[in-house]
């Protein structure tokens, strides 16, 4: 058989399995690739979470039974030193956003926008806030305080 007569004729029984095969196995790769796709929108795996450190204080700056208010970005935070250690809260009201003020000889946080009152764990003692204070993650390092932000939130609460 020439060249010419194999382009014409039709293709031969093993040829048409191999080509069946073929785009069988690609049909079967390609849904592959959607479902593991698929999977991942749905599923998607847990990302790493990265902090951003801010040192805030040295430990004697803040005797026990106070607090102390600083800014981070602008933002204003309360580092206070409890019985069970240092906490850091942010000092905006989770009500509408006002900012809370430190009340030493209570013990607790008010916000006199609409007198939501917080105990000196952050927690809703009085008022209207839906939740408690939004609490840090602190980190001691010898005579340093520092605070722990997550970056993929942008920190600083509501
Ligand atoms: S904003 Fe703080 S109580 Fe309303």
């Amino acid at each position: 058989m020439t060249k010419e007569e194999e382009k014409k004729s039709p293709p031969s029984r093993r040829q048409f399995l191999a080509a069946g095969v073929a785009a069988a196995g690609g049909v079967l790769l390609s849904g592959l690739f959607v479902l593991r796709d698929g999977l991942l929108f749905l599923f998607p795996p847990p990302r790493e979470k990265r902090f951003v450190k801010y040192l805030v204080g040295k430990k004697d700056e803040i005797p026990a039974g106070k607090a102390k208010e600083i800014s981070i970005a602008g933002k204003p935070v309360f580092v206070a030193h409890l019985p069970e250690g240092f906490k850091v809260f942010s000092g905006i009201c989770p009500h509408l956003g006002c900012i809370v003020k430190w009340k030493e000889r209570e013990k607790e946080f008010y916000c006199p926008c609409h007198r939501a009152v917080f105990g000196k764990d952050g927690s809703v003692l009085a008022g209207p806030s839906p939740r408690p204070l939004d609490e840090f993650e602190v980190q001691v390092e010898g005579s340093l305080v520092f605070v722990l932000l997550e970056r993929s939130k942008g920190g600083l609460g509501s």
